[in-house]
């Protein structure tokens, strides 16, 4: 693993950018993973600006969202279709037709379609990830099997709770999504995973630092061959001396 800690959030947003970027320099049609949350959304505009800035064609790139919410419309402002079109979508620069969103309908096809159109793209060249307070991956809570596929879940007590700040009402908040399991996530090929904020810092240091227990979904990056982490020093608040100190940017 490579762990980059970062003393301003923009520092961070412009080192992972790079990254995507440098695989959109590669290949005019990569495939990257979108993860919906607050964590990627400077990092979105900082790639988005990269790309403006280098002139570069980013009408073939292709997206895959991690996760929707189940039985909300996908014009709804707070569903993760309406989230990725306006953080991803707009803030990245990408062409909307070819982004595409998990179906939150209860389709029962859905799940298996998803993971067909990933696999006809030829998989996921580089995935964003946000990590949970109780260390999920997408909507992959506690629990999850490693080997797990994309598939409707419940959502954590935590999770809804970190959700219900979108809702105006409590009973408003879902309890379902449908979210690529961890399995398909960890077939992409690099996996850049952004933590900001002390509410991330216990989660941080056990995924990077504590066993690997489905308990804990972010701990299982660690057997990943290519993940980079872009910390800012409140959600790096709780790794040992010894990683931090070699982790900070
Ligand atoms: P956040 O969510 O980026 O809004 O903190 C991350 C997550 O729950 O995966």
């Amino acid at each position: 693993m490579h762990i980059n800690i970062f003393s301003s959030e923009s520092a961070l947003a412009e080192a992972a950018a790079e990254r995507i970027i440098a695989q959109v320099r590669e290949n005019a049609e990569a495939v990257i993973g979108l993860a919906t949350g607050a964590s990627p959304v400077a990092v979105y505009h900082a790639w988005g600006k990269g790309a403006a800035t280098l002139g570069l064609d980013q009408s073939r790139v292709r997206g895959f969202a991690l996760d929707e919410y189940l039985g909300l419309d996908p014009e709804d402002s707070r569903s993760y279709h309406a989230v990725i079109r306006r953080d991803a979508v707009a803030g990245a620069g990408l062409n909307a037709e070819l982004v595409l969103i998990p179906q939150g309908s209860g389709d029962p096809e859905a799940p298996a379609a998803y993971e067909r159109a990933i696999r006809e793209a030829g998989g996921v060249d580089v995935q964003v990830l946000g990590i949970g307070r109780n260390g999920h991956l997408g909507f992959n809570e506690p629990g999850s099997p490693a080997q797990s596929r994309t598939r409707v879940v419940q959502l954590a007590a935590s999770t809804m709770a970190d959700n219900a700040r979108y809702f105006d009402r409590a009973e408003d908040v879902p309890t379902a999504a449908i979210t690529q399991g961890l399995g398909t996530i960890f077939e992409a090929r690099e996996l850049i995973v952004i933590a900001v904020g002390e509410a991330k810092a216990d989660a941080v240091a056990a995924a990077i630092e504590g066993e690997t227990t489905e308990d804990l979904p972010a701990s299982l990056l660690q057997s990943h061959p290519n993940v980079h982490w872009f910390i800012d020093q409140a959600a790096a608040a709780k790794l040992s001396e010894s990683v931090a100190l070699v982790a900070a940017v």
